[in-house]
C-alpha cells in the first residue's frame, strides 16, 4: 500500500493498542484516530504525551454502527484491537466478551465492507487452544482452532468472521495471532504486572495451580512493529503468527521477577488454579520473519522484564488506583 496517511485504531487506549499508536506516531507520518470505549482496561494516560495534532481519541463502542461507520469511511485503514482481553474475567462473566469481541468485530467488518477499507485484525494464539507440556510442537498458521475459554472462543469467532468477510465479500483484511505480551501500561490484573505490583506492595507473587504452565512472551514494542509491517506489507487474506521465542514456565517468570526485585526466589504463593487452564502456548513465527523481514528487538527476556519492573516502580501513581479492587476480586476467588 502507499505510505500510511491516516489510520483508525480500535482499542487504542489499551495496553497493546496504545503501544501500537506510539509506534505509528514514531515510525510513520500518519494521523491516528483512536476509537475506544474507555473501559476499566483503558489508559488514556498512555496517549497523553503524544502530539495532539497526530492523535485523536474518540470515546465510543466498536459494536455501535452509528459511531463506527463514519469513522471507518473517513479513515479507510483500520487496525482492530478493541476487545475484552482477560481470561479470568471471561470465566466470571462471558457476556461482554461476546458483545465486544464477536458483535464488535461483526459491526466493524460491515463498516469496512461498505467503505471498502483496509482492515488488520489483531488476535491471539489462544484461539489454537493449548499444547501439552511434553509436546515439542509450536503453533503455526495451519494449526486447527480449539479455543478453551470464553475469551479465546470469542476471539476465535472474530477471526472466523474476518476470514468469511474476506472470502465472501472480498474485504481487504489481514489477521495476526500473537503470543503473550508484556511491557509498560499493562493492567495489573494480568500475570506479570500483578506479580511486580504484589512485590512492590510488600506481598508475595501469586501463582495459579502448580506454576508449570508455559507462556511465550513478547514485548509489546515488538508486537507493534509486527503489526505495522503486516499493515503495510502483509498479503491480503493472510494470517501471520507473531512471537519472539520467549517460552517460560510461570514459575520461571516469577523467579526472574523476584531475582530482579532483590527477593528470595522461593518467596511466592501457589493459589487456586484457573478453570480450564491452558497448559502451553508456543509460536512459530517463521512466516512473518521470512515474508516481511520482521525481527523482534527484545531478544533478552530478562532485560525486558527488568525494564518492566523499573517502569512499574516509577509509575505507581498510574497503577495504584486499580490495584486494590483488582486484588479484592481475586481474593474473593481464592486466587
Ligand atoms: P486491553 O484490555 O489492555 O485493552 C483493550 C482496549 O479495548 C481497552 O482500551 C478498552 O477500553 C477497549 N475496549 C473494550 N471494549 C471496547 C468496545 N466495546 N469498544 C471500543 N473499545 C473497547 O487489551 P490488550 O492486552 O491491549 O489487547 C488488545 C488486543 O490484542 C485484543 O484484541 C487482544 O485479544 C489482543 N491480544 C492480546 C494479547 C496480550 O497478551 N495481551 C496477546 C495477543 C493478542
Ligand atoms: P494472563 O496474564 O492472564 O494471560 P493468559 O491467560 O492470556 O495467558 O496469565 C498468564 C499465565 O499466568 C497463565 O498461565 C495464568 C497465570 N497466572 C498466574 O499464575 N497468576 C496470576 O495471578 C495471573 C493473573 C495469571
Amino acid at each position: 500500500m502507499p505510505g500510511l496517511q491516516s489510520v483508525l485504531v480500535t482499542g487504542g487506549a489499551g495496553f497493546i493498542g496504545s503501544a501500537f499508536v506510539r509506534h505509528v506516531v514514531e515510525h510513520t507520518p500518519a494521523h491516528v484516530t483512536v476509537l475506544d470505549k474507555l473501559t476499566y482496561a483503558a489508559s488514556p494516560a498512555a496517549l497523553a504525551d503524544l502530539p495532539s495534532e497526530r492523535v485523536d481519541l474518540v470515546e465510543g463502542d466498536v459494536a455501535d454502527p452509528e459511531v463506527v461507520e463514519p469513522l471507518v469511511a473517513e479513515h479507510g485503514t483500520v487496525v482492530h484491537l478493541a476487545a475484552e482481553s482477560h481470561n479470568d474475567n471471561s470465566l466470571d462473566d462471558p457476556e461482554p466478551f461476546i458483545r465486544t469481541n464477536v458483535v464488535g468485530t461483526y459491526v466493524l467488518l460491515e463498516a469496512v465492507r461498505k467503505a471498502d477499507a483496509r482492515l488488520h485484525h489483531v488476535s491471539t494464539d489462544e484461539v489454537y487452544g493449548d499444547l501439552a507440556l511434553d509436546d515439542p510442537k509450536r503453533f503455526t498458521e495451519d494449526t486447527p482452532y480449539r479455543p478453551s475459554s470464553p475469551y479465546s472462543a470469542a476471539k476465535a469467532g472474530s477471526d472466523h468472521l474476518v476470514r468469511a468477510w474476506v472470502r465472501s465479500f472480498g474485504v481487504r483484511a489481514t489477521i495476526s495471532n500473537c503470543s503473550n505480551n508484556y511491557g509498560p501500561w499493562q493492567h495489573v490484573e494480568k500475570f506479570i504486572p500483578r506479580q511486580i505490583t504484589e512485590v512492590l506492595e510488600g506481598r508475595r507473587p501469586r501463582v495459579y495451580g502448580n506454576g508449570r504452565q508455559v507462556r511465550d512472551w513478547i514485548h509489546t514494542d515488538d508486537h507493534s512493529s509486527a503489526l505495522l509491517a503486516i499493515l503495510e506489507r502483509g498479503r491480503i487474506g493472510e494470517t501471520y503468527l507473531v512471537g519472539a521465542d520467549g517460552e517460560r514456565t510461570n514459575l520461571e517468570i516469577v523467579r526472574s521477577l523476584l531475582r530482579i526485585m532483590g527477593r528470595p526466589e522461593h518467596d511466592y504463593e501457589l493459589v487456586a488454579d484457573r478453570a480450564g487452564h491452558d497448559q502451553r502456548y508456543a509460536i512459530e513465527s517463521g512466516k512473518l520473519r521470512l515474508e516481511l523481514g520482521w525481527q523482534p528487538r527484545y531478544a533478552d527476556l530478562e532485560q525486558g522484564l527488568a525494564d518492566t519492573v523499573a517502569w512499574y516502580t516509577e509509575h505507581r501513581e498510574w497503577w495504584a488506583p486499580q490495584k486494590a479492587a483488582t486484588e479484592a476480586a481475586y481474593a474473593a476467588k481464592g486466587m
